[in-house]
């Protein structure tokens, strides 16, 4: 028991100074020691991919369970849109390789363009009209734009990694529901990494990057650069 204990102690602490890929396979190492499923318990002290194990004995099916999602979440702020992510609450998928979150946007409301690092995305619209598209990596035709108006009831694919973005085209709100072949696909925004880091990227790098004086390149990193991705459950706890 001892040993167990002293074996998984040493495992967290290499996880939290390994890659995330390294994590990935320790995580699944660590979750066959302890339980089959892996499962994960929220608010762990130490992240294992995600959260720590949870015993298999206290598994529950509310672990499995996801409630909210009819839910539209408040769209009044410049983007005129809101993500409400699921992960965060459930540990059940929390190594199973999905996640899914809702998205609403009130008239002419954009999901910015972002990336997500680790998982392709399929998006189902619910409600409303969207323009939707993707960037193609640097290939020899060059950053491609894969753009397409989408209806109620459609399904567009986001690769992953790639750039992509959602823009509500009609005067009435619409509601999409974007699920992820991973547990944590991560969530890059474009706009925000480049100019609203901490601390800022130095102005100098900016403007020959984007080839903008240093005065706009300034002014653009002084900007809010919103988050309007929320963690599932903050909400529905509260
Ligand atoms: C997203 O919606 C929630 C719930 O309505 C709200 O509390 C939150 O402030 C909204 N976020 C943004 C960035 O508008």
């Amino acid at each position: 028991m001892a040993a167990r204990i002293i074996l998984i102690t040493a495992l967290l602490a290499l996880a939290s100074l390994v890659h995330w890929h390294s994590i990935r396979v320790l995580s699944k190492t660590f979750a066959s020691l302890t339980t089959t499923q892996g499962l994960f318990v929220v608010h762990a002290a130490v992240s294992v991919n995600g959260f720590a194990c949870k015993n298999a004995k206290d598994v529950t099916v509310d672990d499995f369970f996801l409630a909210g999602l009819d839910k539209a979440a408040s769209t009044a702020n410049e983007l005129g849109a809101n993500i409400t992510r699921q992960r965060g609450t459930t540990p059940g998928p929390n190594t199973l390789g999905v996640a899914m979150s809702r998205i609403d946007f009130a008239p002419f409301g954009l999901n910015p363009p972002h990336s997500h690092p680790r998982s392709s995305e399929i998006l189902h619209v619910a409600e409303g009209t969207l323009y939707a598209g993707f960037v193609t990596s640097n290939t020899a035709q060059g950053n491609l734009l894969f753009a397409k108006k989408l209806k109620k009831g459609d399904a567009f694919v986001f690769p992953k990694g790639l750039m992509h973005f959602q823009f509500n085209l009609g005067d009435t709100e619409a509601v999409a529901f974007a699920t992820f072949g991973s547990q944590s696909p991560g969530l890059v925004t474009t706009a925000n990494a480049l100019f609203g880091s901490k601390p800022p990227i130095p102005d100098y790098i900016l403007a020959k990057a984007v080839q903008l004086s240093k005065t706009t390149v300034t002014w653009l990193q002084e900007q809010q650069w919103l988050d309007i991705a929320q963690e599932y459950g903050q909400r529905s706890n509260a």
